[in-house]
């Protein structure tokens, strides 16, 4: 029999119990025994919960109880969810979460105490919600040496783009709207200023390099300054804005332990990457192996019970493993081995104010030499859009100083990625 403890009653949490208990008979099927929920941890009440009696406010209810050897952690945020886990695993309990801040700052710490303490510390749901992508990549990818890894890694920011895009609703209906479904963090600025897709990518890019990033190490812009000008352009240029975390080896040393260069930021995407038709709710997520070449995952990135549906495959996976360690694994760093991120090479959608469109237009040639002018509909007579060559970041920001000392007025600038 697994006995399980739930932490966390909110959306993922209740969606966790409910996923377990309507689909309990083929779950027990899969794992060979059955299984039970014995507690939720949760500082509300419930009354008219289905399943009030197990709830409990004290953790200790479930850390001593020796029955309990899986505890699924639905908390979020970094106190208690670090304490709460790391004591579960130091006990001998397997844990299970969704959680990617605490995925993305302690990680390492918690993979060590698991794989010492030969219990499982699994975290299928803290990246793409119900889209398989941990596993896939430590395992059905394990072969290949992975050179890059870019994704719409965040449901709630992609929901807003789209709605706003195609249904012309402010930002914040859209954000009301990603909050009543499900989708927004508590508190959605981790969301919309791009912190959530940075812990994600932090925590992709670990499993993929083997040595933690951590994401105060990793540039982060989120999407708040995006203007429906700029969706024009990008729209005219071919393709859309999006949100996307990325993390490539640069190979910089010419050695395979490569150095890396990371980064969340708002994109001009082209229509024919497969992340520039990811819409609404979903992520799109790329890995680029040396033996497979391109491979996408695409699923549903938030939201109940698409989230649950990864806690519960972890927990399916944990029950098989029958006391055994299956942890995933990458080790602790001094970071090192992060690039600064104006060394990437991209291009830039630029959009200015100028006096002289003609000057302008010369001045541009000047700094950047050819580049792609883009138009938009009752575009303003003062007002200029292109797009650079490919350069290395720091460069182009030096040749956009040089706009400005001759009189520009830079109104927007966002990368271009090539996926
Ligand atoms: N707030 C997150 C998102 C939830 O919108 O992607 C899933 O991690």
């Amino acid at each position: 029999m697994s006995k399980i403890a739930v932490m966390g009653f909110g959306v993922v949490g209740s969606g966790t119990v409910e996923v377990i208990y309507n689909s309990k008979e083929s779950i027990e099927r899969k794992i060979g025994e059955p299984i039970e929920v014995k507690y939720i941890l949760d500082l509300h009440d419930f009354p008219d919960s289905p399943y009030a009696d197990k709830l409990t406010k004290d953790f200790n209810d479930i850390l001593k109880d020796d029955e309990i050897d899986i505890v699924v952690e639905a908390m979020g945020g970094l106190n208690p969810a670090y304490d709460f886990c790391k004591s579960c695993l130091l006990a001998g309990k397997s844990v299970v979460t969704s959680n990617k801040e605490l995925v993305a700052a302690k990680g390492a710490e918690l993979l060590e105490i698991a794989s010492q303490n030969n219990v499982n510390f699994f975290f299928e749901a803290s990246v793409g919600g119900g889209v398989p992508i941990i596993r896939p990549l430590h395992m059905c990818l394990a072969a290949n040496e992975i050179n890059e890894i870019a994704g719409i890694l965040n449901g709630t920011t992609n929901f807003i783009l789209t709605k706003m895009i195609r249904e012309k609703m402010t930002f914040d209906e859209a954000l009301a709207l990603a909050q009543e479904l499900g989708y927004a963090e508590s508190d959605p600025t981790a969301d919309v200023d791009g912190h959530d897709s940075c812990r994600k990518i932090c925590i992709l890019a670990s499993l993929a390099f083997g040595r933690h990033v951590y994401p105060e190490n990793i540039y982060t812009e989120g999407i708040t300054k995006i203007t429906a000008e700029d969706v024009e352009y990008a729209a005219s240029w071919g393709g859309a804005v999006k949100l996307i975390g990325w993390a490539k080896a640069t190979h910089k040393n010419g050695v395979k332990e490569s150095d890396v260069v990371a980064m969340v930021c708002p994109a001009f995407i082209s229509s024919d990457s497969q992340l520039a038709s990811v819409d609404d709710v979903f992520n799109g997520i790329l890995v680029r192996g040396d033996a497979t070449g391109d491979v996408v995952f695409y699923g549903k990135g938030a939201g109940k019970y698409p989230t649950a549906s990864s806690m519960v495959a972890d927990v399916i996976d944990v029950a098989k493993a029958n006391g055994t360690s299956q942890t995933l694994t990458w080790v602790d760093s001094n970071q090192d081995f992060l690039i600064d991120y104006k060394e990437a090479e991209l291009a830039k959608y630029v959009r200015a104010e100028c006096e002289n469109k003609d000057d302008a237009k010369q001045l541009i040639q000047r700094e950047f030499g050819e580049v792609t002018l883009l138009s938009r509909k009752n575009c303003p007579k003062n007002e200029i859009a292109f797009v650079t060559p490919i350069m290395a970041e720091g460069k182009i920001d030096e040749h956009i100083k040089k706009l400005k000392d001759g009189g520009m007025t830079i109104l927007s600038t966002i990368r271009v990625l090539d996926y």
